[in-house]
């Protein structure tokens, strides 16, 4: 089936980004926590956004493990809790295939410049193991129609043997397992590459750093930036 045509128009608003930060005494920033599973990048997430939060900065975390239940939820649980067909639920629903990773990056990357354009600070927080997924976030941030956008990647760079370690919902025992059963899982570090960003803004190693030091760089990090002061 062929391509229609777009007919659909960008209607700008009048508010300023300006005016937006004067009303909430911030201007808004997506911190992206990118790195494998299992290492601590929504802890991470979590502990900054409470930081921020006692500090009176409206910030909110988007964690891959929570709106794949939502907005990127995957074809069964489409079929179990909305009742979409099989059709629908594979047509809509998101998995772990390059092309689906690359449509979870992609929509959320769109909701974090929303949150970050309306002045929040928006911690996302995603394997996101392809860097060309990362830096097409990046770039849509950059070329915001309303004015660029901070987009400020954190690489939570835990080497693999402490995420599997901790391995807190079993997944690389599953995936060590279906590799060692000759099927694969495509799990990332495993059987799925993870490819690192060449100069993320920061970096943090859970197996070296104690969480609350994260917490510290980043915000000393959002202060140099005259994000937060
Ligand atoms: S991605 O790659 O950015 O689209 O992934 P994300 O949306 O962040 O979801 C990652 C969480 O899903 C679990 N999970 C997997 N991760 C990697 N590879 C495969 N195949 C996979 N299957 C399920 C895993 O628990 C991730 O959770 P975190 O919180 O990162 O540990």
């Amino acid at each position: 089936s062929e391509i229609q045509p777009t007919r659909v128009f960008y209607h700008p608003g009048t508010v300023t980004r300006e005016e937006r930060a004067k009303v909430l005494r911030q201007t808004g920033a997506t911190l992206w926590f990118t790195g494998l599973s299992g290492s601590g990048k929504s802890t991470l997430a979590v502990a900054v956004e409470q930081v921020l939060i006692q500090r009176g900065h409206a910030a909110y975390v988007l964690d891959g493990d929570n709106i794949r239940f939502g907005l990127n939820a995957g074809p069964k649980i489409l079929a179990d809790t909305r009742g979409y067909d099989d059709d629908r639920a594979k047509r809509f629903g998101l998995g772990f295939s390059a092309a689906d990773r690359e449509e979870n990056i992609r929509r959320i990357g769109e909701v974090a410049k929303l949150f970050a354009d309306a002045g929040l600070f928006a911690l996302a927080s995603f394997v996101s193991p392809y860097r060309k997924d990362r830096d097409a976030v990046r770039k849509i941030h950059e070329q915001n129609k309303t004015g660029a956008i901070p987009f400020i990647e954190v690489f939570v760079d835990t080497p693999i043997g402490m995420c599997e370690q901790r391995d807190p919902k079993g997944l690389y025992k599953q995936a060590r397992e279906a590799v060692a059963a000759g099927k694969g899982m495509g799990f990332t570090g495993v059987d799925d590459p993870y490819e690192p960003t060449v100069k993320p803004e920061l970096t943090f190693d859970a197996s070296r750093q104690a969480v609350e030091e994260g917490v510290a760089m980043v915000l000393n990090y959002l202060v140099q930036r005259g994000l937060v002061a």
